[in-house]
Parts: C-alpha cells; sequence; structure tokens
C-alpha cells in the first residue's frame, strides 16, 4: 500500500488555557480528498499550519508526505511538495491575474506555467485584469491557482469559499474537483455541510478540537442510527397498525410526520392504508438525516 500523504497521531496544542486541539489522530490517503468540516473555532486552522510547518504541536506528531513538519529539515521538504492556501490571503490589487501567477511561480523551481493554471481554474480570460478588480469568486480562483503554481504533491485549502455567494462557491467546486482529478491530495477545512458532502469522501468532523466522526458522509450519518424522516400529505389519513422500524408517528393537519429507521417499509404501510381507505396522498417526502444532523447530533450545536 502507497505511503498516506498525512498521517497525524494525538496531535494537541494549547494557546494559553485554551485547548485549541486535544488529540487529533488523522490519516489521508493518497490522492484523495479530505473535508475537515466544523464551525469557527473547531480547530481546524491549527491543524492545518501543523501539518504545513507553520506551528508547533505540544504533543503527537506528525507525518507530511513522509516528513516530519516539525524538524526544520522536514518543514523545508515539506513546504516544497505542498500547495496552501490560506485562510484570508492578501494579494497585490494592482498586479494583473497573469502577473500575480508569474510573480509567485519564479519563487519556484519546479512550477506550473500561469497559462496553463489560468485555463485550469477558468480565469484565462481575467489574464488582464487586475486583482483589484476581480469578484469574490474570481480572485479565490486566483488564490486556489497560487496553490498549486509549484505543482504540490498535496494541496491544503483553508476554507475556500467562505464568504462566496452560491454561484461562485460551485465554480470554485469545479476549481477544486480540477484538482483532485489530477491525482493531487486535497485536505480542505469548511463549515459548509453541502462543500464538504459534494466535494469529499473522506470528512472528519472537528468540534472543540477534537475529531468527532469520521467517515464517507453516508457512514457518518448511517453509523449514527439517525434513521429517515417521512413527511406524508394527505388529508383524512389514519394510520393503524404498524410498519417495521417505525420510531414516531405524529398526526399533522393534513398528513403525518413519521420517523423511522429505514424508509421503504413505511412507505409500504402508508401506500397501503391510503388504499384500504381511498384517500389520496397529495405529498410524500423522504427526508435521509444529514451531516448536518448528525453534526447537531453529536455536538448539540448548528455548524454554523
Ligand atoms: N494564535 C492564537 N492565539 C490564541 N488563540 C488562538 C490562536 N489561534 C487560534 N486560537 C484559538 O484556538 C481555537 C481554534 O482556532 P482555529 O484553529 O482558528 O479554528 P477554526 O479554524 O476551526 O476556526 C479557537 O478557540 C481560537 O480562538
Ligand atoms: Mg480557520
Amino acid at each position: 500500500m502507497a505511503l498516506p500523504a498525512i498521517e497525524a497521531v494525538g496531535l494537541c496544542k494549547r494557546y494559553g488555557a485554551r485547548k485549541a486541539l486535544d488529540g487529533v489522530s488523522l490519516t489521508v490517503a493518497e490522492g484523495e480528498i479530505l473535508a475537515l468540516l466544523g464551525p469557527n473555532g473547531a480547530g481546524k486552522t491549527t491543524f492545518l499550519e501543523i501539518l504545513e510547518g507553520l506551528r508547533l504541536a505540544d504533543e503527537g506528531r506528525a507525518r507530511v508526505l513522509g516528513e516530519d513538519p516539525a524538524t526544520p529539515r522536514g518543514r523545508r521538504r515539506v513546504q516544497e511538495r505542498i500547495g496552501v492556501s490560506l485562510q484570508s490571503t492578501s494579494l497585490f490589487d494592482t498586479l494583473t491575474v497573469a502577473e500575480t501567477l508569474e510573480l509567485f511561480a519564479a519563487l519556484y523551481p519546479r512550477r506550473e506555467s500561469a497559462a496553463d493554471l489560468m485555463a485550469r481554474m477558468g480565469i484565462a480570460d481575467r489574464a488582464r485584469v487586475r486583482v483589484g478588480e476581480l469578484s469574490g469568486g474570481q480572485r479565490q480562483r486566483v488564490v486556489l491557482a497560487l496553490a498549486l503554481v509549484n505543482r504540490p504533491d498535496l494541496v491544503f485549502l483553508d476554507e475556500p469559499t467562505t464568504g462566496l455567494d452560491p454561484v461562485a462557491r460551485r465554480y470554485v467546486w469545479d476549481s477544486i474537483r480540477d484538482i483532485a482529478e489530477r491525482g493531487q491530495t486535497i485536505v480542505l477545512t469548511t463549515h459548509y455541510m453541502e462543500e464538504a458532502t459534494r466535494l469529499a469522501r473522506h470528512v472528519a468532523i472537528m468540534d472543540c478540537g477534537r475529531i468527532v466522526a469520521e467517515g464517507t458522509p453516508e457512514g457518518i450519518v448511517s453509523a449514527l442510527g439517525l434513521g429517515v424522516r417521512v413527511r406524508v400529505e394527505a388529508p383524512g389519513l389514519t394510520l393503524a397498525g404498524e410498519a417495521v422500524g417505525v420510531r414516531s408517528a405524529v398526526a399533522g393537519d393534513d398528513g403525518w410526520r413519521i420517523e423511522a429507521d429505514r424508509a421503504e417499509p413505511v412507505v409500504e404501510w402508508v401506500f397501503a392504508q391510503a388504499r384500504e381507505q381511498g384517500v389520496d396522498i397529495r405529498r410524500l417526502e423522504v427526508e435521509r438525516a444529514t451531516l448536518e444532523d448528525a453534526f447537531v447530533h453529536l455536538t448539540g450545536r448548528d455548524l454554523a
């Protein structure tokens, strides 16, 4: 098996009395996208900065691309091979997009061409535009392009779409997928559940310096046994008898709200009853639990 891109074991970090990281262990396979999902203050940036060699952990150890970012030599080697977009990146507003990429590329021996990067990130038509005149989404794609100038094997993206509108966010997602399709490993942080679900098969939910759940989005949800909610709009329907795995069935003004382990037995039950009673089903909706529900379940708080 290939060496993992990242292996972190028991990382702890305190700022004074505050524990920013409280024993974080995590392995990221080569070529995958890991989404670290958690609210503000969860410790996401601290975790990334330790892996990037920008901060030292108080306890624990990490290997990044086989190197130890806590030693000067390891840090140098790690930093040559990673691409980083920080949570807030300052750019020179008066430089054009092309000039910005060329300026940063000049710092590295192994570099990607500015033209290729602009094409890949969908900003080729902005090449001669000053950075200060870009929209938020375009600016963020310049930041992504900058994270790629040194042809990194591993890319860290700290909240790549925070503050963007939904349309711009989707463009940035496309750019992130493009990076992943070329086999570069990606670690991104986000507090948007949808972003984690759409981009990553490997999600780690972080809260208060700890990883509280890890796996595929569906895996995390099903491991918690959160089940499904079935909403039925069918005025006059009464539900007699029972279906397998029903946790609760509450009648409302024009139908039912049913919580259950699985949807199928409930749907069959509802249809059978409606047929027997000659009642029309106007609407039937199955809602599966989401990562957001998982987060609330695990921490008692909302993500945002
Ligand atoms: N340089 C610092 N000095 C003191 N406290 C910090 C510092 N950086 C982060 N913290 C605190 O550590 C915790 C984790 O922060 P951070 O890693 O930035 O979380 P996130 O990126 O998930 O929002 C927060 O409570 C934050 O206030
Ligand atoms: Mg952060």
